[in-house]
């Protein structure tokens, strides 16, 4: 057999899953602060979710999904993202009625077929938000100063990063625009790519994603959405703009910033960052999609998002040298001098978890001294030693790793000793 995780995938091994933890921990208490509840949707869904919710001309659709049939021939999808998932379950709760609004959390894994290299996996881990019911600009800004303060939590400075924001327009002007950048594109048809010409009928703004660089030049060149917005759009986006500027978030406009889902109307960003990632930067970005809900037979309901990717995230935060919090594993280490008392030392250790304190025992039969050495390699600061001459008093040993202090202490009273030595 293979004994190796699938290729794009990965094992979180605890260093990276106590990150993960520790991420979803900031997640949770900062985002509560903001007033956000969390929601946890099936791994799979309807692959119909997906397909009209984020588009049957996007890449993620076209090329990335994991879509298979079940044993009744449903086809199914695993999720490659989180949006359209909450707003289908919030369809079918009816979490949004008329009016109201709803904010939700999440954290999880997303599933993409993508060529794996640093920061894109095929299973990778996202932390998201979705406002639903929310129409006004300070819901966007709102949304974006989450995104910017939760990496400043974690420890990525501003000056690492870049925050791009872009109004995509709306049903009232982007249809006029589309045609304006199909029509470029079929007049430089002879210096794009054969990907780029098929958008023109498909997908044209997907144009300004393109990798290649001779189609980059050609679309730094086509007509920009920025100039063609409704006035209503371009109100609202300088409405965004205000309140970002009134909180000194700092942001660069981006009027080719298109993103890779098709559900957006007005607001979209992206966080980038350079250090520590190459080509994959994108460390989390997001917007508005007002026509979602509609998309999936509901009734109009605003909506708008991020979503921050755990692995890139991670690789900025190692670039900052952010630390990760590490938990104390063994705040005390129950040592037994021999073999007969290892029932005695089992108590002890339970006794003192169950007090509330961190405390390792062994369990692989080692010597009195190598209980030692790894008690001192855990970050033990005290050592409880049992043995048969302590117990015969109705006693043990407490050892203070750092004084190498001993004291005997009454058995019954160890968990008492061992807190008020901690501290
Ligand atoms: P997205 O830009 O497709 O947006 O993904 C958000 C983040 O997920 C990216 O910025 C990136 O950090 C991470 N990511 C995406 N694909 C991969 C991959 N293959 N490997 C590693 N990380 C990846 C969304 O998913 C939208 N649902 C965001 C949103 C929420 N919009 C509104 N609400």
């Amino acid at each position: 057999m293979n004994a190796r995780a699938p290729k794009g995938t990965t094992d979180m091994l605890p260093a990276t899953a106590r990150a993960w933890e520790y991420l979803t921990r900031t997640a949770q208490e900062m985002f509560a602060r903001y007033g956000y509840e969390p929601v946890y949707t099936p791994l799979f869904e309807h692959t119909e979710v997906f397909t009209r919710g984020i588009g049957e001309a996007t890449d993620i659709v076209s090329k990335e999904m994991y879509t298979f049939e079940d044993r009744s021939g449903r086809s199914l999808t695993l999720r490659p993202e989180g949006t359209a998932s909450v707003v289908r379950s919030a369809l079918e709760h009816t979490l949004v009625p008329q009016g109201s609004s709803i904010k939700l959390y999440y954290a999880g894994p997303m599933f993409r077929y993508e060529r794996p290299q640093k920061g894109r996996m095929r299973q990778f881990w996202q932390i998201g938000i979705e406002i639903l019911g929310a129409a006004e600009p300070s819901a966007d800004a709102e949304v974006i100063v989450a995104l910017w303060r939760f990496y400043e939590a974690v420890g990525i400075p501003a000056s690492n990063m870049r925050l791009l924001v872009n109004s995509m327009g709306d049903e009232a002007c982007r249809p006029a625009y589309r045609e304006k950048v199909a029509g470029y594109i079929r007049s430089r048809a002879g210096d794009l790519c054969g990907e780029c010409n098929r958008r023109a009928d498909t997908n044209p703004l997907r144009a300004f994603d393109c990798k290649n660089p001779a189609c980059a030049g050609v679309m730094a060149e086509a007509p920009l959405l920025r100039d063609e917005l409704c006035e209503p759009c371009a109100a609202h986006y300088a409405e965004v703009k205000t309140r970002l500027d009134e909180l000194g978030i700092p942001y660069t406009e981006e009027p080719k910033l298109v993103r890779g889902l098709d559900y957006y109307t007005r607001t979209v960003f992206e966080v980038q960052a350079d250090a520590g990632l190459g080509s994959q930067n994108a460390i989390g970005g997001g917007g508005r999609y007002d026509r979602l809900m509609e998309a999936y037979g509901g009734k109009p309901t605003p909506g708008l998002g991020f979503a921050l990717g755990f692995e890139r995230t991670l690789l900025a935060m190692e670039a900052a040298g952010a630390e990760v919090p590490a938990p104390l594993l063994a705040e005390v280490y129950v040592a037994r001098v021999d073999a007969t008392v290892a029932g005695e030392a089992f108590a002890v250790a339970s006794a003192l978890r169950d007090a509330g304190v961190a405390a390792e025992l062994d369990h692989v039969g080692r010597s009195l001294k190598s209980q030692f050495k790894q008690a001192d390699k855990l970050g033990a600061r005290l050592v409880v030693i049992v043995g048969p001459d302590e117990l015969a008093a109705g006693e043990v040993t407490l050892r203070d790793m750092g004084t190498k202090e001993e004291t005997r202490v009454a058995l019954a009273d160890v968990a008492g000793a061992v807190r008020r030595l901690l501290g």
